[in-house]
Protein backbone atom coordinates (compact mmCIF):
# COMPACT_ATOMS: atom_id res chain seq x y z
CA UNK A 1 0.00 0.00 0.00
CA UNK A 2 1.12 3.54 -1.02
CA UNK A 3 1.30 6.26 1.58
CA UNK A 4 2.21 4.46 5.10
CA UNK A 5 6.04 4.41 3.91
CA UNK A 6 8.90 7.25 3.93
CA UNK A 7 7.87 9.85 1.29
CA UNK A 8 9.71 10.09 -1.81
CA UNK A 9 10.51 13.42 -3.27
CA UNK A 10 10.53 13.38 -7.05
CA UNK A 11 11.49 15.85 -9.85
CA UNK A 12 10.93 16.51 -13.10
CA UNK A 13 13.82 18.42 -15.36
CA UNK A 14 12.67 19.87 -18.25
CA UNK A 15 13.73 17.67 -21.56
CA UNK A 16 12.87 17.73 -25.17
CA UNK A 17 12.06 15.22 -27.72
CA UNK A 18 10.29 12.17 -26.35
CA UNK A 19 10.50 9.50 -28.62
CA UNK A 20 9.44 5.71 -28.80
CA UNK A 21 6.87 3.71 -27.34
CA UNK A 22 5.12 3.46 -24.61
CA UNK A 23 3.55 0.04 -23.43
CA UNK A 24 1.15 1.28 -20.36
CA UNK A 25 0.00 -1.21 -17.73
CA UNK A 26 -3.84 -2.95 -17.77
CA UNK A 27 -6.99 -1.11 -16.90
CA UNK A 28 -7.24 -0.38 -13.41
CA UNK A 29 -10.90 -0.66 -12.97
CA UNK A 30 -11.07 -3.86 -15.61
CA UNK A 31 -8.68 -5.17 -13.19
CA UNK A 32 -10.21 -4.84 -10.24
CA UNK A 33 -13.62 -6.08 -11.48
CA UNK A 34 -11.54 -9.03 -13.02
CA UNK A 35 -10.97 -10.17 -9.25
CA UNK A 36 -13.86 -9.52 -7.73
CA UNK A 37 -16.64 -11.04 -10.50
CA UNK A 38 -13.60 -13.83 -10.83
CA UNK A 39 -14.42 -14.34 -6.87
CA UNK A 40 -18.11 -14.49 -7.06
CA UNK A 41 -18.02 -17.10 -10.02
CA UNK A 42 -17.91 -20.46 -9.70
CA UNK A 43 -14.70 -22.35 -11.25
CA UNK A 44 -11.74 -21.07 -12.36
CA UNK A 45 -11.22 -17.37 -14.39
CA UNK A 46 -8.33 -16.69 -15.75
CA UNK A 47 -6.84 -12.86 -16.30
CA UNK A 48 -3.82 -11.77 -17.86
CA UNK A 49 -2.61 -8.28 -18.27
CA UNK A 50 -3.85 -7.09 -15.12
CA UNK A 51 -2.79 -4.34 -13.39
CA UNK A 52 -0.32 -4.91 -10.77
CA UNK A 53 -1.27 -1.72 -8.91
CA UNK A 54 -0.88 -1.42 -5.13
CA UNK A 55 -4.88 -0.37 -5.54
CA UNK A 56 -5.75 -3.91 -7.81
CA UNK A 57 -3.06 -6.11 -5.26
CA UNK A 58 -5.66 -4.85 -2.52
CA UNK A 59 -8.42 -6.22 -3.85
CA UNK A 60 -6.37 -9.76 -4.34
CA UNK A 61 -5.78 -9.56 -1.14
CA UNK A 62 -9.37 -8.74 0.26
CA UNK A 63 -10.86 -11.42 -2.40
CA UNK A 64 -8.44 -14.25 -0.31
CA UNK A 65 -9.84 -12.56 3.05
CA UNK A 66 -13.68 -13.38 1.47
CA UNK A 67 -12.30 -17.10 0.84
CA UNK A 68 -11.77 -16.85 -3.21
CA UNK A 69 -8.52 -18.43 -4.34
CA UNK A 70 -5.79 -16.34 -5.83
CA UNK A 71 -2.78 -17.05 -7.28
CA UNK A 72 -0.36 -15.70 -9.59
CA UNK A 73 2.11 -17.12 -12.21
CA UNK A 74 5.54 -16.45 -12.85
CA UNK A 75 4.39 -15.48 -16.49
CA UNK A 76 1.98 -13.07 -15.14
CA UNK A 77 -1.25 -15.09 -15.28
CA UNK A 78 -3.80 -14.28 -12.64
CA UNK A 79 -6.54 -17.44 -11.43
CA UNK A 80 -9.12 -17.29 -9.59
CA UNK A 81 -11.16 -19.81 -7.62
CA UNK A 82 -14.27 -18.02 -6.99
CA UNK A 83 -16.85 -19.28 -4.02
CA UNK A 84 -20.18 -18.12 -6.11
CA UNK A 85 -22.73 -15.26 -5.25
CA UNK A 86 -23.31 -15.39 -1.96
CA UNK A 87 -20.75 -17.18 -1.40
CA UNK A 88 -18.27 -15.19 0.40
CA UNK A 89 -16.83 -16.10 3.76
CA UNK A 90 -16.59 -13.61 6.95
CA UNK A 91 -12.76 -12.46 7.03
CA UNK A 92 -10.83 -12.78 10.63
CA UNK A 93 -9.48 -9.56 9.81
CA UNK A 94 -10.19 -6.35 8.85
CA UNK A 95 -10.28 -5.53 4.77
CA UNK A 96 -7.39 -2.98 4.19
CA UNK A 97 -8.23 -0.94 1.19
CA UNK A 98 -4.99 1.34 0.73
CA UNK A 99 -5.72 4.00 -1.28
CA UNK A 100 -8.80 2.23 -3.51
CA UNK A 101 -11.97 4.30 -3.35
CA UNK A 102 -12.50 1.94 -5.91
CA UNK A 103 -11.69 -1.52 -4.17
CA UNK A 104 -13.79 -0.99 -1.30
CA UNK A 105 -16.76 0.53 -2.51
CA UNK A 106 -17.30 -2.38 -4.83
CA UNK A 107 -16.14 -4.78 -2.80
CA UNK A 108 -18.83 -3.67 0.04
CA UNK A 109 -21.34 -4.27 -2.04
CA UNK A 110 -20.26 -7.74 -2.98
CA UNK A 111 -19.82 -8.63 0.39
CA UNK A 112 -23.30 -6.41 1.28
CA UNK A 113 -25.69 -9.08 0.70
CA UNK A 114 -24.12 -12.39 2.23
CA UNK A 115 -24.82 -13.05 6.23
CA UNK A 116 -21.50 -11.74 7.26
CA UNK A 117 -20.12 -8.39 8.83
CA UNK A 118 -16.73 -6.92 7.74
CA UNK A 119 -14.76 -3.95 8.87
CA UNK A 120 -12.96 -1.88 6.12
CA UNK A 121 -10.12 0.90 6.07
CA UNK A 122 -7.92 2.29 4.01
CA UNK A 123 -4.87 4.92 4.27
CA UNK A 124 -4.63 8.69 4.96
CA UNK A 125 -6.63 10.04 1.83
CA UNK A 126 -9.38 6.88 1.48
CA UNK A 127 -10.25 7.13 5.06
CA UNK A 128 -11.60 10.74 4.13
CA UNK A 129 -13.51 10.21 1.50
CA UNK A 130 -17.26 9.83 1.23
CA UNK A 131 -18.94 6.08 2.36
CA UNK A 132 -22.32 7.10 2.83
CA UNK A 133 -22.96 7.31 -1.12
CA UNK A 134 -22.80 3.58 -1.29
CA UNK A 135 -24.04 2.81 2.22
CA UNK A 136 -27.03 4.50 1.86
CA UNK A 137 -28.30 2.50 -1.20
CA UNK A 138 -26.67 -0.52 0.36
CA UNK A 139 -28.99 -0.29 3.28
CA UNK A 140 -32.41 -0.65 0.89
CA UNK A 141 -30.97 -4.27 0.55
CA UNK A 142 -30.78 -4.40 4.03
CA UNK A 143 -27.30 -3.96 4.67
CA UNK A 144 -26.31 -2.20 7.92
CA UNK A 145 -23.28 0.18 8.22
CA UNK A 146 -21.78 1.82 11.04
CA UNK A 147 -18.44 4.14 10.80
CA UNK A 148 -17.08 6.78 11.82
CA UNK A 149 -18.29 10.69 11.59
CA UNK A 150 -19.43 11.82 8.04
CA UNK A 151 -19.79 8.14 7.21
CA UNK A 152 -16.00 7.82 6.87
CA UNK A 153 -13.57 4.69 7.16
CA UNK A 154 -12.90 2.52 9.48
CA UNK A 155 -16.51 0.85 8.59
CA UNK A 156 -18.69 -1.93 9.74
CA UNK A 157 -20.80 -3.37 7.68
CA UNK A 158 -23.53 -6.02 8.68
CA UNK A 159 -24.96 -7.57 5.48
CA UNK A 160 -28.20 -8.66 5.11
CA UNK A 161 -28.98 -12.05 5.53
CA UNK A 162 -32.50 -11.42 3.81
CA UNK A 163 -31.81 -9.26 1.67
CA UNK A 164 -34.40 -7.47 -1.06
CA UNK A 165 -33.95 -6.40 -4.50
CA UNK A 166 -33.82 -2.49 -5.10
CA UNK A 167 -35.11 -0.07 -7.64
CA UNK A 168 -32.36 2.95 -6.95
CA UNK A 169 -31.61 6.17 -9.13
CA UNK A 170 -28.00 7.24 -8.44
CA UNK A 171 -27.65 10.59 -6.78
CA UNK A 172 -24.05 11.39 -8.23
CA UNK A 173 -22.43 10.39 -11.50
CA UNK A 174 -20.35 7.25 -9.90
CA UNK A 175 -19.54 4.02 -11.90
CA UNK A 176 -18.71 2.94 -8.12
CA UNK A 177 -21.82 3.54 -6.53
CA UNK A 178 -23.85 2.14 -9.36
CA UNK A 179 -21.47 -1.06 -9.48
CA UNK A 180 -22.14 -1.44 -5.81
CA UNK A 181 -25.13 -1.23 -6.02
CA UNK A 182 -25.11 -3.73 -8.96
CA UNK A 183 -23.09 -6.25 -6.97
CA UNK A 184 -25.18 -6.39 -4.18
CA UNK A 185 -28.19 -7.18 -6.11
CA UNK A 186 -25.97 -9.99 -7.38
CA UNK A 187 -27.30 -12.00 -4.12
CA UNK A 188 -31.07 -10.39 -3.87
CA UNK A 189 -33.97 -12.47 -5.03
CA UNK A 190 -35.82 -10.59 -8.03
CA UNK A 191 -34.43 -7.44 -9.86
CA UNK A 192 -32.19 -4.69 -8.76
CA UNK A 193 -32.87 -1.87 -11.46
CA UNK A 194 -30.26 0.97 -11.24
CA UNK A 195 -31.21 4.41 -12.94
CA UNK A 196 -28.14 6.54 -13.65
CA UNK A 197 -28.66 10.11 -15.34
CA UNK A 198 -25.63 10.55 -16.44
CA UNK A 199 -23.72 7.56 -18.25
CA UNK A 200 -20.28 6.45 -16.35
CA UNK A 201 -18.37 3.95 -17.43
CA UNK A 202 -20.00 0.98 -17.67
CA UNK A 203 -17.30 -1.71 -17.46
CA UNK A 204 -19.90 -3.41 -14.60
CA UNK A 205 -22.54 -3.55 -17.40
CA UNK A 206 -20.24 -5.57 -20.00
CA UNK A 207 -18.55 -7.78 -17.92
CA UNK A 208 -21.47 -8.97 -15.60
CA UNK A 209 -23.13 -10.09 -18.82
CA UNK A 210 -19.70 -11.81 -20.26
CA UNK A 211 -19.95 -13.75 -16.87
CA UNK A 212 -23.48 -14.64 -17.51
CA UNK A 213 -25.44 -12.72 -15.40
CA UNK A 214 -29.10 -11.03 -16.83
CA UNK A 215 -28.47 -7.56 -17.43
CA UNK A 216 -30.52 -4.85 -19.55
CA UNK A 217 -29.59 -1.25 -20.11
CA UNK A 218 -32.22 0.75 -21.45
CA UNK A 219 -32.18 4.58 -22.42
CA UNK A 220 -35.09 6.24 -21.02
CA UNK A 221 -36.29 9.79 -20.45
CA UNK A 222 -35.35 8.62 -16.49
CA UNK A 223 -32.12 7.92 -17.70
CA UNK A 224 -29.92 5.32 -18.54
CA UNK A 225 -32.02 1.91 -16.69
CA UNK A 226 -30.02 -1.15 -15.92
CA UNK A 227 -32.23 -4.02 -14.86
CA UNK A 228 -29.91 -7.19 -12.91
CA UNK A 229 -31.70 -10.38 -12.24
CA UNK A 230 -30.64 -11.67 -9.22
CA UNK A 231 -28.79 -14.44 -7.90
CA UNK A 232 -27.69 -16.10 -11.44
CA UNK A 233 -24.50 -18.45 -11.36
CA UNK A 234 -21.48 -16.28 -12.77
CA UNK A 235 -19.63 -18.68 -14.87
CA UNK A 236 -15.81 -18.05 -15.05
CA UNK A 237 -14.00 -16.16 -17.81
CA UNK A 238 -11.02 -15.91 -19.52
CA UNK A 239 -10.01 -12.05 -19.44
CA UNK A 240 -7.21 -10.15 -21.22
CA UNK A 241 -7.39 -7.11 -19.27
CA UNK A 242 -6.40 -3.90 -22.09
CA UNK A 243 -4.52 -1.06 -21.38
CA UNK A 244 -5.77 2.02 -19.05
CA UNK A 245 -6.87 5.01 -21.26
CA UNK A 246 -6.14 7.01 -17.82
CA UNK A 247 -2.60 5.97 -17.56
CA UNK A 248 -2.05 6.07 -21.43
CA UNK A 249 -3.19 10.12 -20.98
CA UNK A 250 0.61 10.51 -19.63
CA UNK A 251 2.48 9.74 -22.01
CA UNK A 252 0.40 11.00 -24.31
CA UNK A 253 0.11 14.20 -23.18
CA UNK A 254 3.97 14.48 -22.31
CA UNK A 255 4.90 14.22 -25.91
CA UNK A 256 1.81 17.15 -26.73
CA UNK A 257 3.93 19.59 -24.51
CA UNK A 258 7.04 18.79 -24.89
CA UNK A 259 9.13 20.39 -28.24
CA UNK A 260 10.22 17.73 -30.34
CA UNK A 261 8.43 14.61 -29.13
CA UNK A 262 6.49 12.09 -31.38
CA UNK A 263 5.32 9.01 -28.94
CA UNK A 264 3.09 5.83 -30.01
CA UNK A 265 0.83 4.38 -27.00
CA UNK A 266 -0.27 1.17 -27.91
CA UNK A 267 -3.28 -0.68 -27.53
CA UNK A 268 -5.43 1.84 -25.74
CA UNK A 269 -9.18 0.77 -25.14
CA UNK A 270 -11.17 3.65 -26.40
CA UNK A 271 -14.40 2.32 -24.98
CA UNK A 272 -16.80 6.11 -25.02
CA UNK A 273 -16.93 6.20 -21.09
CA UNK A 274 -13.36 6.34 -21.12
CA UNK A 275 -12.21 8.42 -24.15
CA UNK A 276 -13.63 11.75 -23.31
CA UNK A 277 -9.86 13.47 -22.46
CA UNK A 278 -8.91 12.42 -26.10
CA UNK A 279 -11.73 14.03 -27.62
CA UNK A 280 -11.01 17.13 -25.70
CA UNK A 281 -7.29 16.87 -26.81
CA UNK A 282 -8.21 16.77 -30.21
CA UNK A 283 -10.66 20.09 -30.22
CA UNK A 284 -7.98 21.35 -28.49
CA UNK A 285 -5.91 21.19 -31.52
CA UNK A 286 -3.74 18.28 -30.39
CA UNK A 287 -1.55 16.50 -33.04
CA UNK A 288 -2.93 13.26 -31.24
CA UNK A 289 -4.05 10.36 -34.44
CA UNK A 290 -6.06 7.13 -33.76
CA UNK A 291 -3.42 4.48 -35.61
CA UNK A 292 -4.78 1.16 -36.44
CA UNK A 293 -8.39 1.43 -35.29
CA UNK A 294 -9.60 -2.83 -34.16
CA UNK A 295 -12.27 -4.20 -31.82
CA UNK A 296 -10.87 -6.68 -28.96
CA UNK A 297 -12.94 -8.26 -26.89
CA UNK A 298 -16.50 -6.02 -27.84
CA UNK A 299 -14.40 -2.64 -26.95
CA UNK A 300 -12.95 -0.10 -29.65
CA UNK A 301 -9.04 -0.10 -29.35
CA UNK A 302 -6.44 1.96 -31.27
CA UNK A 303 -2.89 2.84 -30.98
CA UNK A 304 -2.20 6.62 -29.81
CA UNK A 305 -0.13 8.21 -31.09
CA UNK A 306 1.11 11.85 -30.12
CA UNK A 307 3.52 14.33 -31.52
CA UNK A 308 4.45 18.06 -30.18
CA UNK A 309 2.10 20.10 -30.31
CA UNK A 310 2.58 23.93 -30.19
CA UNK A 311 -0.51 25.08 -31.91
CA UNK A 312 -3.28 24.06 -28.69
CA UNK A 313 -5.96 26.46 -27.92
CA UNK A 314 -8.06 26.55 -24.71
CA UNK A 315 -11.70 25.19 -25.14
CA UNK A 316 -14.51 25.01 -22.72
CA UNK A 317 -15.33 21.15 -21.96
CA UNK A 318 -18.47 20.25 -22.09
CA UNK A 319 -19.85 19.33 -18.62
CA UNK A 320 -21.68 15.94 -20.30
CA UNK A 321 -18.47 15.13 -21.15
CA UNK A 322 -16.79 15.04 -17.22
CA UNK A 323 -17.91 11.40 -16.58
CA UNK A 324 -16.06 10.34 -18.88
CA UNK A 325 -12.72 11.78 -18.56
CA UNK A 326 -13.08 12.01 -14.75
CA UNK A 327 -9.65 10.93 -13.60
CA UNK A 328 -8.19 13.15 -16.70
CA UNK A 329 -8.88 16.60 -15.63
CA UNK A 330 -5.69 16.50 -13.41
CA UNK A 331 -3.43 16.02 -16.63
CA UNK A 332 -5.77 18.25 -18.93
CA UNK A 333 -4.73 21.22 -16.76
CA UNK A 334 -1.12 20.58 -17.40
CA UNK A 335 -1.65 20.72 -21.00
CA UNK A 336 -4.11 23.40 -20.58
CA UNK A 337 -1.28 25.71 -19.07
CA UNK A 338 0.50 25.31 -22.36
CA UNK A 339 -2.58 26.13 -24.92
CA UNK A 340 -2.88 29.53 -25.91
CA UNK A 341 -5.93 30.99 -23.91
CA UNK A 342 -8.59 29.94 -21.52
CA UNK A 343 -9.59 26.41 -20.85
CA UNK A 344 -13.02 26.32 -18.52
CA UNK A 345 -13.70 22.86 -16.84
CA UNK A 346 -17.12 22.80 -15.72
CA UNK A 347 -19.63 20.12 -14.46
CA UNK A 348 -16.39 19.19 -11.91
CA UNK A 349 -17.63 18.54 -8.13
CA UNK A 350 -17.04 14.85 -7.98
CA UNK A 351 -13.03 15.97 -8.68
CA UNK A 352 -13.76 17.49 -4.63
CA UNK A 353 -13.76 14.06 -3.53
CA UNK A 354 -11.10 11.75 -5.73
CA UNK A 355 -7.91 10.38 -3.93
CA UNK A 356 -7.66 14.18 -3.11
CA UNK A 357 -9.31 17.63 -3.78
CA UNK A 358 -7.83 17.50 -6.80
CA UNK A 359 -9.24 21.13 -8.26
CA UNK A 360 -7.56 22.34 -5.17
CA UNK A 361 -4.45 19.80 -5.94
CA UNK A 362 -4.04 21.12 -9.00
CA UNK A 363 -4.97 24.94 -8.64
CA UNK A 364 -2.49 25.35 -5.69
CA UNK A 365 0.29 23.59 -7.64
CA UNK A 366 0.02 25.04 -11.11
CA UNK A 367 -0.10 28.73 -9.41
CA UNK A 368 2.94 28.01 -7.73
CA UNK A 369 4.69 27.11 -10.74
CA UNK A 370 3.22 30.32 -12.91
CA UNK A 371 0.49 29.81 -14.10
CA UNK A 372 -3.16 31.59 -13.43
CA UNK A 373 -6.22 29.27 -12.34
CA UNK A 374 -10.24 30.38 -11.03
CA UNK A 375 -12.21 27.57 -9.38
CA UNK A 376 -15.54 27.62 -7.38
CA UNK A 377 -16.95 24.97 -6.47
CA UNK A 378 -17.64 22.95 -9.69
CA UNK A 379 -15.84 24.41 -12.08
CA UNK A 380 -12.37 25.61 -12.71
CA UNK A 381 -10.29 27.33 -15.46
CA UNK A 382 -7.11 27.23 -16.45
CA UNK A 383 -5.19 30.50 -18.18
CA UNK A 384 -2.89 29.33 -20.67
CA UNK A 385 0.59 30.41 -21.20
CA UNK A 386 1.17 29.07 -24.46
CA UNK A 387 3.90 25.90 -25.82
CA UNK A 388 6.59 26.08 -23.03
CA UNK A 389 5.17 29.19 -21.27
CA UNK A 390 4.95 27.30 -17.34
CA UNK A 391 7.83 28.81 -15.23
CA UNK A 392 8.11 25.36 -13.51
CA UNK A 393 10.71 25.62 -9.84
CA UNK A 394 8.22 24.82 -7.13
CA UNK A 395 7.55 22.12 -4.77
CA UNK A 396 4.10 20.82 -4.89
CA UNK A 397 2.32 18.46 -2.38
CA UNK A 398 0.84 15.24 -3.89
CA UNK A 399 -1.61 14.74 -1.16
CA UNK A 400 -1.45 10.96 -1.50
CA UNK A 401 -3.02 11.27 -4.86
CA UNK A 402 -1.52 9.05 -7.50
CA UNK A 403 -2.67 11.40 -10.55
CA UNK A 404 -1.45 14.72 -8.75
CA UNK A 405 1.71 13.32 -8.31
CA UNK A 406 1.92 12.54 -12.60
CA UNK A 407 0.84 15.39 -13.23
CA UNK A 408 3.12 17.05 -11.99
CA UNK A 409 5.70 14.94 -13.42
CA UNK A 410 4.70 15.29 -16.50
CA UNK A 411 4.42 19.22 -16.02
CA UNK A 412 8.16 19.54 -14.94
CA UNK A 413 8.81 17.63 -18.70
CA UNK A 414 8.22 21.01 -20.48
CA UNK A 415 8.69 23.68 -17.51
CA UNK A 416 11.40 26.13 -17.72
CA UNK A 417 12.44 25.23 -14.74
CA UNK A 418 12.31 21.25 -12.71
CA UNK A 419 9.30 20.63 -11.03
CA UNK A 420 9.35 18.45 -7.47
CA UNK A 421 6.79 16.93 -5.87
CA UNK A 422 6.82 15.99 -2.21
CA UNK A 423 5.97 12.32 -2.09
CA UNK A 424 5.81 10.48 -5.96
CA UNK A 425 5.30 6.99 -3.79
CA UNK A 426 1.48 7.01 -4.25
CA UNK A 427 2.36 6.93 -8.19
CA UNK A 428 2.53 2.76 -7.40
CA UNK A 429 -0.98 2.75 -6.77
CA UNK A 430 -2.01 2.96 -10.57
CA UNK A 431 0.79 3.01 -12.73
CA UNK A 432 3.88 1.44 -11.26
CA UNK A 433 6.00 1.43 -14.22
CA UNK A 434 5.64 4.80 -14.81
CA UNK A 435 9.03 6.42 -14.19
CA UNK A 436 10.74 3.66 -16.06
CA UNK A 437 8.27 3.83 -18.91
CA UNK A 438 8.49 7.44 -18.93
CA UNK A 439 12.55 7.63 -18.28
CA UNK A 440 12.65 4.80 -21.37
CA UNK A 441 10.83 7.99 -23.74
CA UNK A 442 13.67 10.27 -22.71
CA UNK A 443 12.31 11.96 -18.97
CA UNK A 444 14.90 12.91 -16.55
CA UNK A 445 13.03 11.82 -13.46
CA UNK A 446 15.26 11.87 -10.06
CA UNK A 447 14.12 10.61 -6.67
CA UNK A 448 16.06 11.64 -3.55
C1 LIG B 1 -13.99 4.08 -11.15
C2 LIG B 1 -14.92 5.10 -11.10
C3 LIG B 1 -14.58 6.51 -10.93
C4 LIG B 1 -13.09 6.78 -11.15
C5 LIG B 1 -12.22 5.74 -10.49
C6 LIG B 1 -12.54 4.37 -11.05
C7 LIG B 1 -14.44 2.70 -11.33
O1 LIG B 1 -14.93 6.92 -9.62
O2 LIG B 1 -12.75 8.07 -10.66
O3 LIG B 1 -10.85 6.02 -10.71
O4 LIG B 1 -13.61 1.82 -11.65
O5 LIG B 1 -15.65 2.45 -11.17
P1 LIG B 1 -16.40 7.45 -9.23
O6 LIG B 1 -17.35 6.33 -9.30
O7 LIG B 1 -16.25 7.98 -7.82
O8 LIG B 1 -16.68 8.54 -10.23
Amino acid sequence: MSGHGTPVPMTSHPVTGLTGTAEVPGDKSISHRSLIFGAMAVGETRVTGLLEGDDVLDTAKAMRAFGAEVTRDEDGTWHIHGVGVGGFAEPDQVIDCGNSGTGVRLIMGAAATCPISVTYTGDASLTKRPMARVTDPLALFGTQAVGRSGGRLPMTLVGAADPVPVRYTVPVPSAQVKSAVLLAGLNAPGKTVVIEQEATRDHTERMLAGFGAEITVEDTDEGRVITLTGQPELQPQVIAVPRDPSSAAFPVCAALITPGSDVLVPGIGLNPTRAGLYTTLREMGADLSYENMREEGGEPVADLRARFSPDMKGIEVPPERAASMIDEYPILSVVASHASGVTMMRGVKELRVKESDRIDAMATGLRANGIAVDEGEDWWSVHGEGPGGMAGGATVQSHLDHRIAMSFMVAGMASKAPIKVDDGSPITTSFPIFEPLMTALGAELRTR
